[in-house]
């Protein structure tokens, strides 16, 4: 199976890897628990061991399908123990099903900061785990596996990088953002060019108008819009080769990608010698990941 689909489907193939782990990992939470309780240390929660029940602090409506969900560490000291790029998995038991459902999620919160760590969750019509999320309400809680490391981001490997997103596959690519000017000894710069169907889906754009501002040579972000309403300021359409000519340096070192399959199937390629609109501007193989 192409990565393309990850976002959404790749789930399918991580249940039976990880329900053995989730009955072992409920005595080992029992455990760290105890030993946390114990010491006055600051637990990392997403490190060596399970991270366990979080609750539910706080929500906040992003959109029509988005929320971003709050949930607190047991102890606000506690640290997430998660580097950047990461994810992690969730297991829940929505209505009317017997074995857990498992997904991935990418934090979306400083993960610097102790005591809590943020999920933008997008509804899908019919998604189990994600209209499962959309219903808890503050003092729910969620059971948390441990966090799974997508790509490891070394500052200034790189001089400049482009990040293509679509829709709610900007989650890995904000986090990237983050660590990177977050960063005081990072140089990156980067371009990064976020395609969602209508206006309202432009997840996050205050954060990056706010990098915008902050870093006027180092970030640069270009939205385009699939289905715009009549007098929309921004550029209308998908993520095209003539959008990319027009938008990216002469030269950048890596591009990263995440979004829907028909978007990273049309900037990467179907296989067998299609290399996609990213091939066809030059870019190599190793030059592209997708998350
Ligand atoms: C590493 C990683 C990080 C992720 N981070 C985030 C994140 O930060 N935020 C976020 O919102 N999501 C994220 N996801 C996606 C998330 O894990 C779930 O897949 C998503 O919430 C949908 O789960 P669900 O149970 O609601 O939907 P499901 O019940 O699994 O179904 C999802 C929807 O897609 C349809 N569908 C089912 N199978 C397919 C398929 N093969 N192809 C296309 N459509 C299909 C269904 O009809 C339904 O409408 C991430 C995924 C990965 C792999
Ligand atoms: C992220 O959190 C750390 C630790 O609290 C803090 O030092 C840093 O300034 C935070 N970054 C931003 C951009 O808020």
């Amino acid at each position: 199976m192409s990565s393309s689909s990850r976002f959404i489907a790749k789930q399918a193939t991580i249940p039976n890897l990880v329900i053995g782990i989730a009955t072992a990992g409920g005595l080992y939470t029992a455990y760290s628990y105890i030993r946390s309780a114990t010491s006055s240390e600051p637990r990392k929660t997403f490190g060596n061991s399970i991270a366990g029940s979080l609750t539910l602090q706080q929500t906040e409506e992003i959109n029509h399908n988005t929320k971003r969900l709050r949930f607190s560490f047991p102890n606000a000291r506690d640290e997430t123990g998660l580097t950047v790029v990461s994810s992690v998995l969730t297991f829940s038991w929505p209505k009317g099903s017997l074995a857990p459902a498992i997904r991935p999620y990418t934090p979306v919160s400083n993960l610097s900061k102790p005591g809590f760590i943020d999920l933008m969750v997008k509804k899908y019509p019919g998604g189990k785990v994600s209209t499962h999320l959309h219903s808890l309400q503050p003092g729910d809680s969620l059971f948390f596996a441990f966090g799974i490391k997508a790509y490891s981001w070394i500052p200034n490997k790189h001089d400049h990088i482009t990040l293509i997103a679509g829709g709610a596959g900007i989650t890995p690519i904000y986090q990237l953002i983050q660590g990177i000017l977050d960063n005081p000894e990072d140089r990156t710069k980067m371009t990064l060019v976020f395609g969602v169907n209508t206006e309202r889906d432009i997840l996050l754009r205050k954060e990056f108008e706010n990098y915008g501002s902050k870093f006027p040579d180092r970030f640069k972000v270009v939205y385009t819009v699939s289905e715009p309403e009549e007098g929309s300021p921004f550029r209308k359409g998908h993520v095209t080769k003539e959008l990319l000519k027009e938008v990216l340096p002469a030269r950048t070192d890596k591009v990263f990608v995440c979004g829907p399959p028909g978007l990273e199937t049309a900037l990467t390629g179907k296989g067998r010698g299609d290399s996609g609109i990213l091939g066809e501007l030059g870019y190599k193989k190793d030059q592209i990941f997708k998350f």
